[in-house]
């Protein structure tokens, strides 16, 4: 099938290598001229494992193709996809503007009927106001060609995303159009071969189901860290109640490890543009804030430690950093932990000493050279004359250091854990101290 994506960032380069893969005819089309230029080149934007070979193989084949040309893209695709962003404008609430740019753009373009597909998080009520600007255009144009607009939300995880858009838990189809239904069954049948993955409803129900996700998701970790937060005032261990409670298959072991706060593209702002989605339809969601607020309070953990084990004095302190990307295997720093740490540090006098397998250009694309930040080249190396080691991703490259090497290069030999990624015990007995999140013990000695 021919198949267009607009915009070539995590979401729409992963679907659409994928898709070409399968033998789909994909032409990616976006409004960034260097970026399109570099994928031809064979330089892929982002790290994301696995993306590399299989955007080069499929590009050489002739099956994907990059480029800036819009009215090329309208042309070729009889399924249209806007996988373009949607940030958070000034109130939280989701930015429509470069989704109904590429409503706008596929109207202006388009001889023959398309099928326009959401792939975007975009909030209940987007599929109407995209058809309503597409119907605008081409009235405008005097041209009567049909379409449909359909709501496709993707559920890839940065760091897996190959392997999630290869082998989706489910695929949901927001439609009321039983043709356009078995077009985009057809579409996607050879990611639906060994059991029915299609959960086809409509097109608001699809819309909202993209959002409840991700909002559930995020609202477990913010339970966790809850807990953790309590934990560590009662002297307990919350790696211990994780196991306690994860046992039991109704919560269940995925999504409850506590740290330091949830990062990344989707679930800070998808929370929030959910909150305003409710308010504006007269709903106060208290859960929803609550959520979000836990959540902010958590990415200032990592501070609080620090700040509270210098006593509150960090001015001339170096410290050193392993992680800056929102999670592992990615180099996506946005809304990371990391940041919220960083520019606390800054504020309040010290140093930071970095390092990240992946994300080292990123922090130097968003922070550029500053005299508090050195970006290390590796994570040993980020010790050196440093006073103290703050673990905000748990890359597996941080998961069995050498610690005796840490005691030796640190002037205070302590580790603030945001992944709780070390047993506090065994560094203990190695003489390191250690705080972690929630773990009662360690945080004890505070006092
Ligand atoms: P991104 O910022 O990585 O990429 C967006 C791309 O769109 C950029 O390359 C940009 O240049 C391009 N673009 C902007 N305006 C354009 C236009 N008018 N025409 C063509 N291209 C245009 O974004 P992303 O992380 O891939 O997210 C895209 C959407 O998918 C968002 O709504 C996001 O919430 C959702 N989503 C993201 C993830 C994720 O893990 N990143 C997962 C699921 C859903
Ligand atoms: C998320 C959703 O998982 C995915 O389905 C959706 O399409 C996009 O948003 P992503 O943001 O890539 O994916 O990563 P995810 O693995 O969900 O992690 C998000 C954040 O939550 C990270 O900062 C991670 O460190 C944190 N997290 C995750 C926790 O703090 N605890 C957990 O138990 C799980």
């Amino acid at each position: 099938m021919k198949v267009t994506v607009f915009g070539i960032g995590y979401v729409g380069l992963v679907q659409a290598a994928v898709l070409a893969e399968v033998g789909h005819e994909v032409v990616c089309v976006d409004v960034n001229a260097e970026r399109v230029e570099n994928l031809k080149q064979g330089d892929i934007p982002i790290y994301e494992p696995g993306l590399t070979p299989l955007v080069q193989s499929n590009y050489e084949a002739g099956r994907l193709q990059f480029t800036t040309d819009a009215a090329f893209g309208v042309k070729h695709g009889k399924v249209q996809f806007i996988a373009v962003g949607t940030p958070p404008d000034e109130d939280g609430s989701a930015d429509l503007q470069y989704v109904l740019a590429v409503a706008k753009t596929v109207a202006t373009y388009m001889e023959s009927a398309k099928i326009i597909v959401d792939k975007s998080t975009v909030p209940v009520g987007t599929a109407d106001k995209v058809a309503a600007c597409v119907a605008e255009v081409l009235a405008e144009r005097g041209v009567d060609v049909g379409f449909d607009v359909v709501s496709n939300p993707e559920f890839l995880k940065e760091g897996a995303a190959v392997a999630d858009c290869q082998r989706p838990d489910r695929i949901v189809i927001g439609t009321d159009n039983p043709a356009v239904e078995n077009t985009m069954r057809e579409l996607y049948a050879p990611f639906n071969r060994n059991h029915e993955k299609l959960i086809v409803m409509d097109v608001r129900s699809a819309e909202l189901t993209k959002y409840a996700a991700n909002c559930m998701l995020a609202t477990k970790i913010s339970f966790m860290n809850e807990i953790s937060n309590l934990a560590e005032k009662l002297g307990a261990d919350i790696e211990k109640v994780r196991q306690g409670i994860g046992s039991d298959p109704r919560i269940g072991y995925h999504f409850i490890y506590p740290g330091c706060g949830y990062g990344g593209s989707c679930f800070p702002k998808d929370v929030q543009a959910l909150v305003r989605t409710a308010e504006k339809v007269g709903y106060t969601p208290e859960l929803l804030k609550s959520v979000e607020a836990v959540n902010s309070r958590q990415k200032e953990k990592l501070f609080t430690h620090v700040e509270a084990y210098f006593k509150g004095d960090l001015q001339g302190k170096r410290i050193a950093l392993w992680g800056l990307s929102f999670k592992p295997n990615t180099d996506d720093m946005r809304d990371a932990s990391s940041r919220v740490l960083m520019e606390k540090l800054w504020a309040a006098g010290a140093s930071v000493q970095a390092y990240d397998p992946e994300a080292m250009n990123e922090t130097q694309r968003i922070y550029g050279t500053r005299p508090d930040l050195s970006l290390m080249g590796t994570k040993e190396s980020a010790l050196n004359g440093a006073d103290a080691l703050v673990v905000c991703t748990e890359w597996n490259a941080f998961k069995a250091p050498d610690f005796e090497l840490i005691k030796e290069a640190l002037s205070h030999p302590v580790i603030f854990d945001g992944r709780n990624l070390y047993d506090p015990v065994l560094l203990e007995e190695q003489g390191i101290a250690y705080y972690g999140i929630g773990r009662g013990r360690s945080v004890q000695s505070f006092s």
